[in-house]
């Protein structure tokens, strides 16, 4: 369905001189697909390119270089008014703060019915009953639609959010940490909600989080991001169950799941800067199995079966084999 090679970020530094010409290496040689009606779960420390992958996913960011195909069409190519309809109406995006992601001085039924309004999608009267059954699809009672989104809770802003991204029956949606900004006790609703409506409609999604048990209790596959990079990408069961690369491993040890008895691996030392990254593998600063071989150039993907990459000179080899089901922890 869509589908990005070697794309690059690179931002203007916003520290730096004014005769200085730091770029900030957001997004560095991505390639990444996401197949119809799948579940693609993108982890990473915070600053790792999450967001900017969301934002070139969706269209709402150019790749300083690379390509953005979606089913086959290069999205740059087309004209502004073609991204617009023909793809901007495909993808939805949900973001991290639903308080922030909602103009507050519209009506819910207003916040709804605007990007029908926008894509001129049916009559009125059709465009009224989309809104009403966009606001079911998402479990709101009806009273909401009156409402602003400052008088929700954080839960009910981010089921609109949702809803919103829903309108126009969009083939993917790409959810940025959706759940962050929301209290504990409604984290799991708002996240059956969307494993729910990706059943449902038959949704391609990807789903971003810093935490990678969420990331491998929804998502078909996982791509674990580095400063920039990909480091290790397959099927969630094998990036969950038997990591490759020692980051995947690490973060996996942080938030241990009950039914595993690995040793916690504590990560010493700061993230390197976007700014000025490591020759060679950036993670080699912070690894435990790091030698002079890790300093000369980023590892080229090694891959396993069912197309599991690593971009690591020391993979992990699994011992076990990994069981072909997705995985249920
Ligand atoms: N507009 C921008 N200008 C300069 N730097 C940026 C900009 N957007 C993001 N960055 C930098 O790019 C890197 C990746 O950011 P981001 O994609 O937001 O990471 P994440 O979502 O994983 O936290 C960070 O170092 C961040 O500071
Ligand atoms: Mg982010």
């Amino acid at each position: 369905m869509i589908r990005i090679d070697g794309v690059h970020v690179r931002h203007k530094a916003r520290s730096g001189g004014l005769f200085r010409r730091d770029a900030v290496h957001a997004l560095t040689d991505a390639t990444l697909e996401v197949r119809r009606g799948e579940i693609v779960g993108l982890v990473g420390e915070s600053g790792c390119g999450k967001s900017t992958l969301a934002r070139v996913l969706t269209g709402l960011q150019k790749p300083t270089e690379g390509e953005v195909r979606f089913h086959g069409r290069d999205l740059w190519a087309m004209s502004a008014a073609e991204r617009r309809d023909d793809f901007g109406s495909a993808v939805g995006v949900v973001f991290q703060d639903p308080s922030t992601a909602l103009n507050p001085r519209l009506t819910v039924r207003r916040i709804l019915r605007d990007p029908l309004d926008v894509h001129k999608r049916g009559t009125r009267e059709a465009r009224e009953a989309r809104v009403e059954e966009l606001l079911d699809l998402v479990g709101l009672p009806g009273h909401t639609l009156a409402a602003l989104p400052g008088q929700l809770s954080g839960g009910q802003r981010q089921r609109v959010a949702i809803a919103r991204a829903l309108a126009l029956e969009p083939e993917l949606i790409v959810a940025d940490e959706p759940t962050s900004a929301l209290d504990v006790s409604v984290r799991a609703q708002v996240l059956n909600l969307l494993v729910d409506l990706r059943e449902r409609l038959g949704l391609g999604m990807v789903f971003i989080s810093h935490d990678i048990q969420t990331v491998r209790y929804l998502a078909d596959r996982i791509a674990v991001l580095y400063l920039g990079r990909i480091v290790e990408e397959g099927r969630a069961a094998d990036v969950a169950g038997a990591p490759a690369h020692p980051y995947t491993e690490a973060l996996l040890s942080a938030t241990p799941s009950l039914l595993e008895t690995t040793e916690r691996i504590v990560l010493t030392g700061p993230v390197p800067s976007a700014t000025n990254p490591p020759s060679g593998c950036p993670f080699r600063t912070r690894c435990w199995k790091a030698d002079d071989d890790c300093a000369t150039a980023f590892p080229a993907a090694t891959s396993g079966p069912d197309g599991h990459r690593r971009h690591c000179v020391h993979p992990q080899i699994p011992t076990s084999p990994v069981p072909s089901a997705r995985s249920t922890a």
